[in-house]
């Protein structure tokens, strides 16, 4: 307890500064409750109000993909340039330095590897160990149109109620199974479901023609996927494209660290997404600190 000689009397009330509330300012986030706000605050950057997260959580279904081999090597290295990172409690507990301080996207949905049914998932992870871990949010997977339909918006919204308790946004993921047409009016459909249903964030595939559509339709924020790996300039303008169409940027996962020259991309990557940069000149950089980086490396 603080000492009570000499208390000071009070003087300075600021009488004519009106008292400040500024709530986060993402869309959607505007009604929710501080805890909430505070961890999408981890995983958007409070400046631009969007976000380069990196999705490395590609093993609970393929198992070690090229690039996650060893993600001690090849990922850790890139946790400076990540504003969130989106993985499996698996590799978090094993690989990540605790000392990562920014936002934390578990996914928590999972079951069939790729040798069956995709959308046969279950909840993957109890909200307690999503707690434990102190994660920003929980991620979980719905097949809209996919056979599993009913179950996985299930997971959805049972996790939704489950983390809502605790002040834990979920990512509604929206996955396309193998023969469903990917485009604007089903990314509409699969992400205003996500949304009505409680998700606070959605993430989804781009569409050349008629993002806006989705991204205006949508209550809350959209992160992009980023998908097959592409050529670095194509993947830029993609993601320079999403943005600029009304996402809050991207959660990429191959198109960084099957890259070239990782670290470089996702660089370049932050530089489009937070900056609006072109993506010519994004591609400019990329190519400029992967030389550097062979350079220092004598190659
Ligand atoms: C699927 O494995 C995961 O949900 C990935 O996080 C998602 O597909 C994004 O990764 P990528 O950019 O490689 O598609």
């Amino acid at each position: 307890m603080a000492d009570l000689d000499n208390l000071k009397d009070t003087k300075d009330y600021h009488l004519d500064v009106p008292a400040r509330n500024e709530p986060f300012f993402l869309k959607g986030a505007g009604a929710l409750d501080w805890g909430m706000q505070n961890r999408l605050a981890r995983i958007f950057n409070p400046r631009s109000g969007r976000t380069v997260m990196l999705a490395i959580d590609h093993g609970y279904f393929l198992g070690p993909t090229s690039g996650l081999e060893r993600i001690d090597v090849n990922i850790v290295p890139l946790l400076p340039y990540a504003d969130a990172l989106m993985l499996t409690r698996g590799i978090l507990r094993t690989t990540i330095p605790p000392s990562f301080g920014r936002g934390i996207v578990l996914r928590a949905s999972g079951g069939p590897s790729i040798r069956k049914e995709l959308s046969n998932e279950l909840i993957a992870v109890d909200i307690e160990d999503g707690l434990r871990l102190n994660v920003a949010a929980m991620a979980i997977q719905v097949y809209i149109g996919g056979e599993y339909e009913t179950q996985t918006v299930n997971n959805m919204t049972r996790m939704v109620d489950m983390a809502n308790r605790y002040g834990i946004p979920t990512l509604g993921v929206t996955a396309v199974g193998k023969d469903m047409v990917r485009d604007a009016q089903y990314f509409r459909l699969a992400t205003r479901i996500c949304a009505e249903l409680g998700a606070q964030f959605v993430k989804t595939y781009y569409v050349p023609n008629g993002f806006e559509t989705v991204t205006a339709s949508c209550p809350v924020p959209i992160v992009m996927a980023g998908g097959k790996k592409l050529p670095e300039l194509e993947a830029l303008t993609m993601a320079f494209r999403a943005v600029n169409e009304g996402a809050a940027g991207v959660d990429m996962g191959r198109n960084i660290f099957q890259s070239a020259a990782p670290a470089a991309m996702i660089q370049a990557v932050q530089k489009v997404v937070h900056e609006l940069m072109k993506p010519e000149h994004a591609y400019e950089l990329y190519q400029e600190l992967a030389q550097a980086t062979r350079d220092r490396a004598g190659v």
